[in-house]
């Protein structure tokens, strides 16, 4: 019975890739892949986006792309909300069940957003990844110019939507 179960997935599998395989590349445009492992069981491994990520997570700054942190760094940040960068950022055992699981499964590698040497695991404005595109990129007298490096739509004008797009990035002067 299992095997047939999984023949089937196999089938649907190689019959879904192509229009999977193409939505994860636009969905991804900084060639960092999610592997959508499929079992054949039925199982949604991209958990929805819960409505509590919205309402509790964009209350004091954007709803920062899970992608742009690792699991590792995403579970210390759920589990630690009291003391949340200086400010009380605590919710109940119940929303932060209803979040952890959707930044966990749309984080992104723990290699390449792996915080910078030095640095803290709990930021996306300090992993590899961010000092590379963007210190490496921008002065340091551009960034007197933004009250915070966090603060993604000082430049990004789209960041609200979730759109980092270079097309709608601004550069303050
Ligand atoms: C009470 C206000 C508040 C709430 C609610 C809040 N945060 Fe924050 N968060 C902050 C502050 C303040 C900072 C530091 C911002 C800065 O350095 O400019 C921050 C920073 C962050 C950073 C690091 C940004 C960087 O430097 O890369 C992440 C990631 C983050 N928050 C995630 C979350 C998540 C996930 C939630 C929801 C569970 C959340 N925050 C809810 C106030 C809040
Ligand atoms: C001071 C301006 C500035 C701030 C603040 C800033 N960015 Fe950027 N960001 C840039 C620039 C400029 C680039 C393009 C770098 C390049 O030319 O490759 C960029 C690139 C990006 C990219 C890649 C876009 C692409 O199409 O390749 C992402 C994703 C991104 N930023 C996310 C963020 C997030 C998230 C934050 C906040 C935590 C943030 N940025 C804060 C200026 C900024």
């Amino acid at each position: 019975m299992m095997l047939r179960i999984k023949a089937i997935g196999w089938v649907l599998g190689a019959l879904l890739l192509g229009s999977v395989t193409s939505l994860s590349v636009t969905a991804d445009d900084d060639g960092d892949k999610h592997h959508k492992k499929d079992k054949g069981d039925g199982k949604q491994t991209s958990a929805a986006m819960p409505p509590a990520w919205k309402t509790e997570c964009a209350e004091c700054h954007l709803a920062y792309p899970a992608k742009l942190l690792p699991a590792s760094g995403w579970r210390e940040i759920m589990g630690n909300l009291g003391q949340h960068f200086g400010t009380d950022a605590s919710l109940d055992a119940a929303t932060i069940a209803e979040i952890l699981p959707f930044l966990e499964q749309n984080a992104g590698s723990e290699r390449k957003y792996a915080a910078a040497a030095g640095k803290s695991a709990l930021r996306i404005t300090e992993t590899r990844w961010f000092v590379h595109e963007h210190y490496d990129e921008l002065s340091p007298a551009v960034w007197k110019r933004v009250s915070s490096p966090a603060n993604c739509a000082a430049c990004h004008t789209t960041a609200e939507q979730g759109n980092y797009d270079e097309d709608f990035i601004k550069i303050p002067r």
